[in-house]
């Protein structure tokens, strides 16, 4: 199974409206794309999936994911595959980033909310185990946002917890 998320559905992520105004009329490019990995069948506790985040911004915002809180507590990991990525974590009042590249691993708590978001010229991508029971809750990151946004900052990133992401 594999979806795609175009910018025209993303709006809600990025806090410039006019630069996401701006970016849309160049085109409704994919941003990112999720694929399961086929795993050994129905009772398989655990699952895979690839995550693949293009390389861009609106308005010096990166590219990054919807974001979720899993609605059954339950923890899981991502492991790099290439490029270069932050995950933003939150578990509602206290955040967290790590960085996500080649060969990185990174854990997410149960009870925390995870974004992932590329910060390099080029695609990332990621593979996520996760279990298949943890469900995803995006509207919990919709009302709250993720307590901070990553921006560009010359060659390399910053993470602003001043900026909120439009709820
Ligand atoms: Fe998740």
């Amino acid at each position: 199974v594999a979806s795609s998320w175009r910018l025209s559905q993303l709006e809600h992520l990025f806090c410039d409206r006019a630069a996401f105004g701006a970016r849309l009329a160049d085109g409704d490019e994919v941003v990112y794309r999720v694929e399961d990995v086929d795993g050994p069948g129905r009772d398989a506790q655990l699952g895979r999936a690839v995550t693949t985040i293009e390389p861009g911004d609106v308005g010096g915002e990166f590219f990054m994911t919807r974001g979720h809180m899993h609605a059954v507590r339950r923890d899981e990991v991502y492991v790099g595959l290439s490029g270069e990525g932050v995950v933003l974590m939150t578990d509602g009042e206290r955040g967290a980033a790590q960085e996500l590249s080649a060969g990185a691993s990174v854990h997410i708590p149960a009870g925390w909310a995870h974004r992932t978001v590329n910060v390099g010229a080029t695609r990332l991508r990621f593979l996520a185990v996760y279990h298949r029971d943890a469900g995803a809750d995006y509207e919990w990151v919709r009302r709250r946002g993720m307590g901070a946004v990553v921006v560009a900052d010359g060659e390399t990133y910053r993470i602003d917890a001043s900026r909120k992401t439009a709820a």
